[in-house]
């Protein structure tokens, strides 16, 4: 374990309430924070401690998983403190360096850098940080973390990237795709390379096709006026979609230290099938959510909302057909999507193998809905599902599908969050499950034309109610009647 001091930048933000003080408490109570590690927790107002440790008091005690526990409470409350820090201003920065330098505040000097703040401002904070010196290594390691968006288009990233690169080495740069945290994606590497049962069936020879589906029930509720400007696309598909069929799509590492992963990856990325403006309608769709129920409680349509433009035809929904044109997997589709205020919270990996050469129990209907599945659930648990074809018992020789199946009972007081596990890599300077600058590139080079081909096509959008898998028409993508999206993990 590596002694350090975490600056959170936007301390008091969102994402540092809901998920890094959490998660910093949580690894606090696993003991996986040394003793001498200390928490520096930057906003822009000015706040007496007692208050802040009282916020941060209620942010960490998080009832569904059991609670804080007093012991651990108190030791995590001593590491932290609250300095009033305006991003712009050149004077903090210097205080922070004095603060940081004095040897009766005994602060590690390996430092994380936490960037919980808009990427906008990612610039200022890496020229002031260097302004100070806080940027060089000389006395101790500094680690960057960021967080997306990284760009907005492949355009952006790459300028986002220059101003990154100004201050800080992509050695010292992590940037979060908090989905690399969940159990499930990296149990996908897991499952596929501890297990020589499945290589021979991986790829094109025995897989129809793979679906990766992110359904949500909640809306953009309170985060209107950001997602507006990105849409699902750019917000789910982009990032984390992309990265989990990385992951599925590609080969065996040489190892599983920060590069050997990331290479693969990015292989596969370079293998992407690129869509050209004329193909886009044949392999991305959109839809937006109108007013309707979720739960049964009754949701107004996405254009209700009040920051939200009235002729916006901003995407809740997206769905994207990827063909990986390598010797694995030419001619498979990947289907990616993804929704808001969809009927149920979950996120799952299914892939569908091909049916035998000969179907001997076809009046059994082995074949569309009876074929071999796997199926990993990233969410709401961490499941694992094989669909198999077994006589059914009687008299009759008939097939039916029986299901290999594990669903990680975690302990609800210690249900890992991704956070946690990132932030434990970032301290400890493992960066293979963050993502290289040339993975980010590839990504938007897979999206961007889609974006701009739909930022021009201002007419029509496709809806949905709230509610529902999202629009029917969506099928138009499938390459084969065959191909039908599946729901249940
Ligand atoms: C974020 C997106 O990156 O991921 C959100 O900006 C989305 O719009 C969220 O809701 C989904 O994450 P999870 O872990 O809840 O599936």
């Amino acid at each position: 374990m590596q002694t350090c001091t975490i600056i959170i930048f936007g301390a008091t933000g969102d994402l540092s309430k809901k998920k890094l003080l959490p998660a910093l408490y949580h690894l606090d109570a696993e003991q996986r924070l040394t003793a001498d590690t200390k928490i520096i927790c930057l906003g822009r107002r000015e706040m007496p401690q007692a208050e802040w440790l009282e916020q941060v008091t209620e942010y960490v005690s998080d009832k569904a998983r059991g609670g804080v526990d007093a012991a651990t409470l108190e030791r995590f409350l001593a590491r932290v403190s609250f300095f009033k820090h305006d991003i712009n201003t050149p004077e903090d920065y210097k205080a922070m360096a004095d603060l940081l330098k004095k040897p009766e505040n005994s602060f590690s000097s390996n430092i994380v850098f936490y960037l919980s703040i808009s990427p906008s401002l990612f610039g200022v904070v890496g020229d002031q940080l260097a302004a100070v010196g806080l940027n060089n290594e000389q006395d101790g390691w500094r680690h960057l973390v960021v967080e997306k968006p990284f760009g907005y288009d492949q355009k952006s990233a790459e300028q986002l990237e220059q101003i990154l690169r100004k201050n800080f080495t992509e050695q010292q740069t992590y940037r979060i795709d908090h989905y690399l945290g969940k159990g499930t994606v990296q149990n996908i590497f897991v499952f596929r390379f501890a297990n020589l049962l499945l290589e021979p069936l991986w790829n094109h020879k025995y897989i129809d096709h793979v679906q990766i589906t992110h359904a949500e029930q909640q809306g953009v509720g309170g985060r209107a006026g950001y997602y507006d400007g990105s849409g699902a696309l750019r917000d789910m598909i982009q990032s984390h979609l992309l990265q989990v069929m990385a992951l599925v799509a590609m080969e065996p590492p040489a190892d599983l230290d920060d590069e050997s992963l990331r290479d693969e990856k990015v292989k596969v990325l370079k293998s992407i099938r690129p869509i050209t403006s004329d193909m886009v309608d044949q392999h991305a769709f959109r839809g937006q959510y109108s007013a309707g129920e979720v739960n049964g409680q009754k949701i107004p349509g996405y254009l209700e909302d009040e920051e939200v433009p009235k002729d916006s035809v901003t995407e809740t929904y997206a769905a994207m057909k990827i063909y990986i044109d390598n010797w694995r997997w030419r001619g498979v589709p990947f289907y990616l999507r993804t929704g808001k205020c969809m009927p149920e919270s979950k996120a799952m990996i299914a892939i569908r193998f091909k049916k035998p050469p000969l179907e001997l129990f076809k009046d059994t209907k082995i074949g569309d809905s009876h074929a071999n599945w796997i199926v990993m659930g990233l969410q709401p648990d961490n499941t694992l599902r094989i669909e198999l074809q077994a006589k059914q018992p009687g008299l009759e020789i008939k097939a039916h599908t029986v299901a290999l199946e594990t669903v990680e009972s975690e302990d609800k007081k210690h249900k890992l969050d991704a956070y946690e596990a990132l932030i434990l890599d970032a301290i400890q300077g493992d960066r293979s499950l963050f993502l290289r600058s040339d993975e980010v590139n590839l990504a938007w080079k897979a999206v961007d034309p889609i974006l701009e081909k739909w930022a021009q096509d201002k007419d029509f959008v496709h809806t949905y109610p709230a509610g529902t898998w999202g629009p029917d028409a969506v099928s138009t993508l499938m390459d084969d009647p065959c191909h039908v999206w599946r729901n249940n993990l």
